[in-house]
C-alpha cells in the first residue's frame, strides 16, 4: 500500500524549514529538544486548521458551544481529575548507555533497544509540567500547566449550565495549548512537550444505549472531518483500546489512527468518559455539578463522549497527505495539494512590472476588503483590478 507514497518525514521536515512552515525553537542556541516554532506559512496553515475545526464542531451546529479556559487551573483540579496520581508513563534507563525509554514502547523491558545493556526497574513518571505561582517556590505555590484542555470544561460545567440554557445532548468545545513532560518526544511535531489541542466534551444522558449511539456518531463524524479537508481514507484506520491501555478516566476509547511514514499512530482519540470527571470534581469541590432534566424531572450528572485531537498532529497529516512531487519542464518540484480552505496562501496578485504604479495597484487589489470578505460574491478581485 505504501510503495507509491513519495513522502518521508525527512522531506516534510526539510520542506517545513525551507519554506517557513516550522522552525526548530531557539534555533540560534542549538534548539530545545522537540520544541518547534511555526513560521509565516505554518502559522496560517495552523490557523486555518483550527478555523476548519471550530466551524465544523461549533458554528455549523446548534448543540455545541465554545469555551476558552485558562492554562493554569487550581491545583486541586489535577488532584480531582486523577492526573496527579495516574497521568504517568513507566520510565526505564539503560545502565550502560544511559538512554531513557518508555517501558511500554520497547520490545523487551529488560534490555536496552540501543545497546543491549541492562535496564533499571520501571518507575512511574508524572507527565505534568510543574510550575510555581507567585514569588515563593514552596509547595503551597505549586501548580501545573494543563496536560489537557478538557478539565477547564468540566470545572466550568455549573457556570455553563446556569448561564447558557443548554439541553442534553450538548457539547462544549475548546482549543488551546497543553503541556506534557513526555519522556520520549519524537517525530517532529507528532509528539512534543508543548502542543495545541482541539477537544470537545459532549454531554449526554447517563444511559448505555445513548452512549453507544453518540460514541459511534462522533467517531464517524470526526473521520468525515479529516476526509472533508483532503485527508486520504487509505491512511486511516480505527483502533479500539484494550482495557489495559485505557486512560484512567476512560470507559472505552477508539483512536483514529493515521499511517505516518514512521508507522501507524494515534491521530485523534474518541473516549467515553462517563460521569467520571463531573463526579470527581463534585466530590472534591463539594459543588453541585448535576443537570436538571426537565422531561424526566430528575437531576443527574451527564455522561461524556470526548473527541480530542492535537492541532499539530492534524497539521502534520494534512501536510503528509498533500505532499506530492512532479516534473515540469524537466524540473522536479514539490507540490502541496492542500485543500484551498487550509492552504496558507489562497491566491496571489502579481504586478506584471515592478514600475508604472503596478505594485501599488496590486497592493490595492490585495487589500480590497469587499473582495476579501465576500469571496464569490460582489466584485471579483482580479476583474476589479482590470477595470480600475
Ligand atoms: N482530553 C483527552 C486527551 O487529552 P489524549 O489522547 O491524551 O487525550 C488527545 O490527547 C490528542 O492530543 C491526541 O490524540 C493527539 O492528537 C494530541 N496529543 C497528545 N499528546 C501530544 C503530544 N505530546 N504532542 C502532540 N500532540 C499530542
Amino acid at each position: 500500500m505504501s510503495e507509491k507514497r513519495p513522502v518521508t518525514m525527512e522531506k516534510i521536515v526539510n520542506l517545513c524549514k525551507r519554506r517557513g512552515f516550522v522552525f526548530p525553537t531557539s534555533d540560534i542556541y542549538g534548539g530545545l529538544s522537540s520544541t518547534y516554532d511555526y513560521g509565516p506559512l505554518g502559522t496560517e496553515l495552523k490557523r486555518n486548521v483550527k478555523e476548519a475545526w471550530w466551524r465544523y464542531m461549533v458554528h455549523e451546529r446548534t448543540d455545541v458551544i465554545g469555551l476558552d479556559s485558562a492554562i493554569l487551573q487550581h491545583p486541586k483540579t489535577w488532584e480531582a481529575s486523577g492526573h496527579l496520581k495516574s497521568f504517568t508513563d513507566p520510565m526505564v534507563d539503560c545502565k550502560d548507555c544511559k538512554h531513557r525509554f518508555r517501558a511500554d514502547q520497547i520490545p523487551d523491558a529488560a534490555k536496552c533497544p540501543d545497546c543491549g545493556g541492562p535496564l533499571t526497574e520501571a518507575r512511574q513518571f508524572n507527565m505534568m509540567l510543574k510550575t510555581f505561582l507567585g514569588p515563593v517556590e514552596d509547595s503551597a505555590a505549586v501548580t501545573y500547566l494543563r496536560p489537557e484542555t478538557a478539565q477547564g470544561i468540566f470545572a466550568n460545567f455549573a457556570n455553563l449550565v446556569d448561564t447558557q440554557r443548554v439541553k442534553l445532548p450538548f457539547g462544549v468545545a475548546q482549543m488551546g495549548k497543553s503541556f506534557r513532560n513526555e519522556i520520549t518526544p519524537e517525530n517532529f511535531i507528532f509528539r512534543t512537550r508543548e502542543f495545541e489541542q482541539m477537544e470537545m466534551e459532549y454531554f449526554i444522558k447517563p444511559d448505555e444505549a445513548e452512549e453507544a449511539k453518540w460514541f459511534e456518531y462522533w467517531v464517524e463524524h470526526r473521520m468525515n472531518w479529516f476526509l472533508k479537508f483532503g485527508a486520504k481514507r487509505e491512511n486511516f484506520r480505527l483502533h479500539q483500546h484494550p482495557k489495559e491501555e485505557l486512560s484512567h478516566y476512560s470507559r472505552g476509547t477508539t483512536d483514529l489512527q493515521y499511517r505516518y511514514p514512521f508507522g501507524w499512530g494515534e491521530l485523534e482519540g474518541v473516549a467515553k468518559r462517563g460521569s467520571y470527571d463531573l463526579d470527581q470534581h463534585a466530590n472534591a469541590s463539594g459543588k453541585d455539578l448535576t443537570y436538571f432534566d426537565e422531561e424526566a424531572k430528575a437531576r443527574y450528572r451527564p455522561w461524556v463522549i470526548e473527541p480530542a485531537l492535537g492541532v499539530d498532529r492534524a497539521m502534520l497529516i494534512f501536510l503528509l497527505d498533500a505532499y506530492d512531487e512532479d516534473v515540469v519542464d524537466n524540473e522536479e518540484r514539490i507540490v502541496l495539494r492542500l485543500d484551498p480552505r487550509l492552504a496558507p496562501i489562497k491566491a496571489a496578485v502579481y504586478p506584471l512590472l515592478r514600475k508604472g504604479g503596478q505594485p501599488e495597484k496590486a497592493n490595492e487589489v490585495r487589500l480590497d476588503r469587499t473582495a476579501l470578505s465576500a469571496p464569490g460574491r460582489g466584485r471579483h478581485p482580479l476583474r476589479h483590478h482590470h477595470r480600475s
